[in-house]
């Protein structure tokens, strides 16, 4: 069954650790996550971007495999199934088609604009016992081909947007999607704090997991982070074992070619991505 992100969020800042958002591609994806979640006992959020869901065959499609995944292979852990950076017209698409969790970015209209959009959504999701994640201060990098710039977000329009009514707040703090440049200063703990002491008990989202050092990673979580989010390092472990894989030789058995045996290296690969990233979150034995 999906669940809403809320209690486990809830129960993350409580307990002082974070639950991972991990993006889903394919089937292989999927399963690697929610399996490797099964084994160490932990809550987990699947990401699915409005590119890969497009590239899935559409939400009702990811809904149909998520949930099918989720009987067939006995999970029983919490696992919310969440858009990621939603536009408007996303955000609705997925709430009709089952999923149990939404993110709206509205980061780059105007605050007016996010305030009302956002809000639109607090109400349908309350309804419907979905959890909604809302964005302020756009996140750097490139994210279906959207380039942000990583700023800081304020932390008076943080508190405008969590007082609506949102389960999770995305704020920027200098994170970017995707590899961190040589001279990155790291994430600005200044604002973070600013951030939680003005949306006092809304648990808080890091987007950009990928490449921020550990200590970092603790920080954040310590002062209120409890959603964080991880996708290209998932990408580059699956990308380094599928080469290395081709690169062997192994993808000529003779008789043929077995797509199968090709993706295996890349679903261990994420399964020991995700095991890392969660024992590093702490979400470890918290389902
Ligand atoms: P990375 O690709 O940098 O891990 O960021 C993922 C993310 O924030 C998805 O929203």
């Amino acid at each position: 069954m999906l669940v809403s992100a809320k209690e486990m969020l809830n129960k993350a800042r409580d307990g002082h650790y974070a639950v991972g958002q991990f993006n889903i591609n394919n089937l292989e994806w999927t399963k690697a996550i929610l399996l490797t979640a099964q084994e160490l006992n932990s809550p987990v959020i699947l990401g699915v971007s409005e590119g890969a869901g497009k590239y899935m065959c559409g939400f009702k499609t990811v809904v149909g495999m998520v949930k099918g995944m989720i009987e067939c292979l006995g999970i029983t852990v919490p696992v919310a199934l969440h858009l990621d950076h939603g536009t408007f017209e996303g955000a609705k698409a997925c709430i009709n088609a089952g999923f149990s969790s939404i993110m709206f970015d509205g980061s780059h209209y105007p605050i007016e604009e996010n305030i009302a959009k956002t809000t639109a959504l607090v109400n349908t999701c309350d309804v419907l016992g979905i959890s909604l994640e809302a964005e302020v201060g756009s996140i750097g990098g490139e994210e279906d081909g959207v380039i942000g710039r990583g700023e800081c977000a304020d932390p008076d329009e943080c508190k405008m947007v969590a007082d609506l009514g949102v389960t999770m707040l995305a704020a920027g703090i200098g994170n970017i999607h995707g590899k961190y440049p040589e001279n990155w200063e790291g994430l600005s703990f200044d604002t973070l704090e600013a951030i939680k002491t003005k949306t006092g008990d809304m648990p808080l989202v890091l987007h950009g997991g990928t490449g921020i050092p550990d200590d970092m990673i603790k920080k954040a979580i310590s002062l209120g982070v409890a959603k964080i989010n991880v996708n290209t390092e998932c990408q580059w472990a699956f990308q380094e074992a599928t080469r290395a894989y081709i690169e062997a030789g192994k993808d000529l058995q003779g008789k043929g070619f077995d797509p199968r045996k090709l993706l295996a290296p890349g679903y261990e690969a994420i399964k020991a991505k995700v095991k890392e990233k969660m024992e590093l979150f702490g979400s470890v034995g918290k389902a």
